[in-house]
């Protein structure tokens, strides 16, 4: 059976929050799981705004949303996520890493991650909760994470409470996956 995984954490974490009508971002489409599960929580009156760089996810994305899910894709960085969606948000989700479906070399990097998720944070309301499901094991991945937990540890503890949700390793296996949330204060 297993634990469950980092990505599956996040989903219940979000799902607890999210309501019919809430607003939410999917900060890394990719293959649009977390797109089609958030539009899912907010139903037909709420909003989904989805990110990403690549063409391919962005457009194998728009063929699986349905006409009635309120889904609104942009191929842009997110870290210009707060020139499109107006503050509010209940929910913003990070994957990093690559494309499963496309080049493995095309990654999230750290500079637009971090700036990305400074944006994400000011969007949040009160309550709200930002996850990020963090990949050490690729090249690139390990610096992406330690400067993430590097910008996490910097947070104001009055304002922002943090989880770190990991399944240990194996020693000399590559490091597994793991999620980090956000959760803004009242
Ligand atoms: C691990 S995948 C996301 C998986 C996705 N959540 C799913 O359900 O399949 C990471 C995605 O981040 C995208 N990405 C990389 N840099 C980005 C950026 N600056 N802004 C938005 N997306 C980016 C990649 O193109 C890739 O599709």
């Amino acid at each position: 059976m297993g634990f469950p995984r980092a990505t599956e954490i996040a989903q219940l974490l979000v799902k607890k929050r999210l309501h019919p009508g809430d607003r939410a971002v999917d900060a890394t489409v990719g293959n649009g799981h977390d797109t089609l599960f958030l539009a899912s929580c907010v139903g037909p009156a709420g909003r989904v705004d989805g990110f990403d760089i690549q063409e391919a996810a962005i457009a194998g994305t728009r063929r699986r949303i349905s006409a009635d899910q309120p889904v609104v894709l942009h191929l842009r960085g997110h870290e210009e996520m707060a020139s499109v969606v107006p503050a509010g948000v209940k929910a913003v989700m990070f994957n990093l890493g690559y494309y499963p479906s496309g080049d493995k070399s095309i990654i999230t990097q750290p500079d637009t991650t971090l700036r990305a998720l400074e944006a994400a944070l000011d969007l949040l309301v009160p309550e709200g909760i930002v996850t990020v499901v963090i990949y050490p094991g690729h090249p690139g991945g390990a610096e992406e994470a330690d400067r993430i937990k590097a910008w996490l540890a910097g947070l104001p503890p009055e304002r922002y409470r943090t989880v770190h949700y990991g399944i240990q390793g194996r020693p000399g296996g590559s490091p597994p996956p793991y999620l980090l949330a956000i959760e803004r204060e009242r």
